[in-house]
């Protein structure tokens, strides 16, 4: 194994540079990092075959140390800047080593939306209940908003317990720390999920259908599959008008190698999701913001779960819809093997 083995392999671009600026060292990583052919800058002044300038930037400074450095192509490296000396310690150059760290920032990225939201879904509710106490010690039992404002503690109370509830299942179920899968079948509990949404659709006056087989067995923890089926069609009820409807299917189809899948569709004719917003509607607390769902209630995690509970299985989870006519959300479960 030689060192220029190892620097051909790895997938951090290597660039060194001597004391008069030519490159003596570019290996094969930044053709790929930085669309540099190594062959062509390799013994020539590196001013003046990388044009790319906060990399001419970083070696004009040559400050040895770590820093970030944006890639041409929107990525992002950690760049480390090192002083290469002889063994007698004399400097003879400058290299730099840079890592494609896109994959970690975005998380770093996704971590900090995630508090953010969090401890501002948590934190309002708060200041909520602890004003409304107050309200309700100035003004004494005997004021006549009292029983509204104890109302009010309570809902405010209860939406935090969802929202703590949602995360924590969120947490639970990412973390493959869920209750049992078991084959099961499906019909009984989407037939339980549309009793317990059935309720709000009739408030609604929206009519609520189901078209399902006499069984269809998959693997899964019955209480999670609820819990997706009630998020789709709780949607469908919220995210419809008075007078829409709201349809649940499964159905079976075999697949090629005999493996067969459940498909069910929870379609609506409400509001729809605009194109802009469809690739979003999976995301932790992401909600469509528009005049028609300005006062629809919600926090944005239930399709969120929903998918994990499906991806967790196995499953796929997929939504269409057409502004104004309505949404369509199709889950396809792997049928259990016998
Ligand atoms: N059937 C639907 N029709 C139209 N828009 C929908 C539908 N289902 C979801 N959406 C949009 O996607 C967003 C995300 O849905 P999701 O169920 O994750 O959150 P939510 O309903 O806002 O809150 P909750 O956490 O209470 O379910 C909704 O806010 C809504 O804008
Ligand atoms: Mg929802």
């Amino acid at each position: 194994m030689t060192m220029l083995g190892v620097l051909g392999s790895t997938a951090d671009a290597v660039i060194a540079m001597n004391q008069g600026g030519l490159v003596l060292l570019a290996n094969g990583a930044v053709r790929q990092m930085l669309g540099l052919a190594p062959d062509t800058v390799e013994g020539r002044p590196l001013l003046e075959v990388v044009d790319y300038g906060p990399l001419r930037e970083l070696f004009v400074k040559g400050t040895p140390g770590i820093s970030e450095l944006p890639l041409p192509d929107g990525r992002i490296a950690q760049a480390s800047m090192v002083q290469v000396v002889t063994p007698f310690g004399e400097p003879v150059g400058l290299a730099v080593v840079l890592r494609d760290i896109t994959l970690l920032k975005n998380l770093e990225q996704m971590k900090n939306d995630f508090v953010n939201t969090v401890s501002h879904d948590l934190k309002s509710p708060i200041t909520v209940i602890a004003g409304l106490a107050d309200l309700l010690r100035m003004a004494g039992p005997t004021n006549p908003g009292f029983e509204k404002q104890c109302q009010d503690i309570r809902d405010t109370a209860q939406h935090m317990a969802d929202l703590v509830t949602d995360l924590l299942d969120i947490g639970k179920i990412e973390a493959g720390l869920d209750a049992a899968r078991e084959p099961m079948d499906l019909v009984p509990v989407a037939e339980e999920a549309l009793r317990i949404v059935r309720p709000n659709a009739q408030r609604k006056t929206i009519e609520l259908r189901a078209d399902l087989p006499a069984e269809a067995i998959v693997t899964a923890a019955p209480i999670r599959l609820k819990q997706a089926l009630v998020n789709l069609i709780d949607n469908g009820v919220k995210y419809t008008p008075s007078g829409g409807k709201v349809t649940v299917s499964a159905a079976f189809s075999a697949g090629g190698d005999g493996a067969g899948t459940v498909t069910i569709r929870v379609s609506d004719t409400g509001l729809g999701i605009p194109a802009r917003d469809l690739p979003h509607v999976f995301d932790k607390f992401y909600r469509v913001k528009s005049t028609a769902t300005r006062d629809i209630a919600g926090t944005g995690l239930g399709l969120a779960i929903t998918r994990t509970i499906v991806e967790s299985v196995g499953g796929r989870i997929r939504v269409e819809s057409v502004g104004g006519t309505g949404t369509t959300f199709t889950v396809e479960l792997p049928v259990a093997r016998a």
